[in-house]
């Protein structure tokens, strides 16, 4: 891959500040290009220790704003864009929906006219499996790739959408691409809005954890770092026009993970707060992997090793997640590619 170009969109948010981590130093050879414009989930301080190596380079930029997207695409002709920007929180999208769609959809759009105008090489999409809706608590069904899409939320609304736009630009135009949807993540840098993060940093500082409805809601977990490998195996392996769900069989009740958090950290349950339930809860997600396992993936976490991982960095890391819930993360300058 030596010369290639790569473009992640989003790479200052949790899940794609983890896949520019992985790829800088993966491959050295390989120009990394972080795109994001830093909304409260963007955060450029998680990046201290690759920022001055010479293939990272960062871009502040919008990816609705068509008249910097196109002619950035002109200039640069990426080879490949893993486009991870979005607005990626259910409980804000049920608050402002509007940005969930200006966003995940319309910036999915621009980025699709533009890498259509370069001949990449490919598009990876990163969606969700939200898209697919709601299971019920039937231990033995799972989404695979060709269970309707039923989104719930405005959030997975979007992303549904998007999912769409991505599939036409591939029927009609003929773009490369492919798409992943997976499982709930967490890992280092998380912001902590999110369940997991959210309960790590609570716990540790005495304070309540809200627990929505009776906290029995399932989600499915994958650690960050299994994402960031799927997703450079979809990106050289996958089958053009393809979907590739993302799951590593970790299913377990919120209230589960609450308490697995709090036992591990060795304080009382009582800082559990049941709250009222989120709007249109879904009950559970949990996926079927079984089509990128047959492409060669398979996770190196199980769900207790990962969380054990998990909490160590934030007890390791206390610097990074409370500057996040301080704001002054939103301070810090580094050097950026003059558009
Ligand atoms: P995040 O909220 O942590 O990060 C999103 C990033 O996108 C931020 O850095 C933000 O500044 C940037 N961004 C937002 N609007 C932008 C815009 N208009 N232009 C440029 N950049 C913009 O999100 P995340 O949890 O890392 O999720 C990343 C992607 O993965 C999303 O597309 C999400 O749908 C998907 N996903 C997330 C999960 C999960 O568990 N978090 C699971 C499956 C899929
Ligand atoms: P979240 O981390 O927001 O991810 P998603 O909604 O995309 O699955 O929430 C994970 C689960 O945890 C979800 O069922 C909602 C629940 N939850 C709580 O019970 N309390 C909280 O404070 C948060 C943020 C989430």
């Amino acid at each position: 891959m030596a010369n290639t170009k790569i473009l992640v969109t989003g790479g200052a948010g949790f899940i794609g500040g983890n896949f520019v981590q992985y790829m800088v130093n993966k491959y050295p050879s390989v120009e990394v290009y972080n795109l994001d414009l830093l909304t409260y989930a963007g955060d450029l301080t998680k990046h201290r220790e690759i920022e001055n190596k010479g293939n990272y380079h960062f871009i502040k930029a919008d990816i609705t704003d068509r008249e910097t997207i196109i002619p950035l695409f002109e200039k640069e002709l990426f080879d490949y864009v893993v486009h991870f920007a979005a607005e990626s929180h259910v409980d804000r999208s049920i608050t402002d929906p509007e940005v969930f769609v200006r966003t995940n959809v319309l910036g999915t759009q621009v980025l699709l006219d533009a890498s259509k105008k370069i001949g990449l090489k490919k598009f990876v999409h990163v969606s969700t499996d939200e898209v697919y809706g709601e299971l019920d608590f039937d231990p033995t069904t799972f989404f695979t790739e060709t269970t309707p899409l039923q989104p719930n939320s405005p959030y997975s609304a979007s992303k549904a959408s998007s999912d769409m736009i991505v599939r036409a630009y591939h029927k009609t135009f003929g773009l490369p691409i492919n798409i992943t949807r997976c499982s709930n993540n967490y890992g280092p840098f998380h912001f902590p809005e999110k369940l997991i993060p959210l309960t790590i940093s609570r716990v540790l500082n005495e304070e309540k954890v809200p627990v929505y409805g009776d906290g029995g809601n399932i989600r499915d977990w994958l650690h960050v770092l299994d994402h960031c490998a799927a997703i450079d195996l979809v990106l050289h392996e996958g089958i053009n026009g393809e979907v590739y769900n993302v799951g590593g069989h970790n299913e377990r009740t919120n209230l589960e993970v609450v308490k697995t958090i709090i036992k591990t950290l060795g304080k009382s349950e009582e800082l559990i707060e049941f709250v009222k339930d989120r709007l249109g809860h879904d009950k559970r997600y949990a996926i079927d992997p079984t089509k990128l396992e047959q492409l060669g993936w398979k996770p190196t976490y199980t769900f207790e090793s990962g969380i054990a991982q998990t909490i160590d960095w934030y007890l390791d890391n206390k610097w990074w997640w409370e500057q996040i819930i301080s704001g002054e993360y939103q301070k810090y300058f580094v050097k950026q590619y003059s558009l």
